[in-house]
């Protein structure tokens, strides 16, 4: 059977003023599509996986949040998390419940926070990786071809081979600059959507060899996933878990790692400058999400509004302008990755 995870726990502070901690982007309509990003990836996984067999692992203060945006999702699809431990643990708690669900699942886990463009091509690459997974015991990941050094992405190694899904021989997690800069050279690497297939036996062999302590605290042995003890159960353990993404924790590590290849448009809505890439711009590439925006001798910008007031914006260059009920942020485009300082160092006046 298939199954499929979103990973909605993350507070994607890049993004801020618009993600806070208390309603983080993927409840957001970031695009202005009319649909948040988690409703679209609901919506998306649901074209492939019944809606019963969709789990979104979350932290425990988003559960309102999820259940108002996701009405085919019920109390027994959420996995609440009592404390944010990164991916690995939310994806073995997935793998663990799955599993006593049905020992013969394949699993998609996905982020709830990226855009698709060509969503039938996904499915069908889904797909593909379902029918791999089934048939072997491998861990995959889709992987996009890369057009910069970015350093948020993690870098697949492939080997290659002719057939459609390729062996990785090496994983890295978010290299620095120089080496980003290398591996794109080399033209030998793809980047980890961060969207990826198993079967709950095949992760849960990872977890065995990789990150045992992990699975002797969220394997109780008794059974307790499903039941009424599962909250109590996650609630007093769930802490212990070392904080750790499953890129660093399995994906760097395991020897069975395969990907395939995938082009369907994929943007991770990760920055302010990522998400100016996605929209539509004028012809002085300047981009709007929200009212009326006049512009006069202005170009690059990246313009959000949520307010019936209109706005004028004149002689500025490459800057991002996001206004909240009450808060305004006006901060150079170039400077988008120090938002997430920016918004811890001013936390305290907000
Ligand atoms: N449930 C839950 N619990 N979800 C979480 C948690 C958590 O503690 N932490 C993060 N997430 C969710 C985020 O909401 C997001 O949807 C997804 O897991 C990935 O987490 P990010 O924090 O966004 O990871 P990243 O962007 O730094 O890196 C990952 O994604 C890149 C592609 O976008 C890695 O997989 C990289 O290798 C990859 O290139
Ligand atoms: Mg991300």
């Amino acid at each position: 059977d298939y199954y499929a995870v979103i990973m909605a726990g993350g507070v994607g502070s890049r993004f801020w003023p618009m993600s806070t901690q208390k309603n983080p982007k993927q409840f957001h309509d970031m695009l202005g599509v009319g649909q948040s990003l988690i409703q679209r990836t609901f919506e998306r996984i649901n074209g492939l996986v019944p809606s019963k067999n969709i789990l979104i692992a979350t932290n425990k203060r988003y559960e309102e949040l999820v259940l108002q945006q996701l009405p085919k999702a019920t109390k027994n699809s959420l996995l609440l998390e009592p404390s944010m431990r990164n991916t690995a643990p939310c994806i073995l708690y997935s793998a663990l419940k799955i599993y006593q669900q049905n020992p013969n699942a394949v699993i998609l886990v996905a982020p709830s926070d990226h855009w698709i463009d060509d969503e039938t091509e996904f499915l069908n690459n889904i797909q593909t990786s379902f029918d791999a997974c089934s048939k072997e015991e491998i861990l995959m990941t889709l992987g996009i071809q890369p057009d910069c050094p970015n350093t948020g992405y993690g870098y697949i190694q492939f080997k290659n081979e002719s057939s459609e899904i390729k062996k990785v021989k090496s994983f890295r997690e978010k290299p620095n600059l120089e080496t980003a800069k290398e591996f794109l050279v080399s033209g030998e690497y793809l980047w980890n959507a961060g969207i990826f297939v198993w079967s709950a036996k095949g992760i849960l062999n990872a977890f065995k060899e990789f990150l045992p302590e992990m699975i002797n605290i969220l394997d109780d042995g008794n059974n307790v996933y499903n039941t009424d003890f599962e909250d109590d159960f996650i609630n007093n353990n769930y802490g212990k878990c070392e904080n750790i993404s499953i890129d660093f924790g399995i994906m760097e590590q395991a020897k069975n790692v395969h990907v395939l290849p995938v082009d369907f448009g994929w943007n991770d809505l990760g920055t302010w400058g990522s998400l100016y890439n996605k929209l539509e711009k004028d012809e002085y590439q300047n981009a709007v999400v929200g009212p009326q925006t006049i512009f006069r001798d202005a170009n690059g910008n990246m313009i959000r509004t949520q307010s019936g007031k209109k706005v004028v914006i004149q002689g500025l260059q490459n800057f991002i302008v996001v206004e909240k009920e009450d808060v305004l942020l006006i901060c150079p485009k170039k400077d988008e990755q120090d938002i997430k300082q920016i918004v811890s160092d001013v936390k305290n006046n907000f």
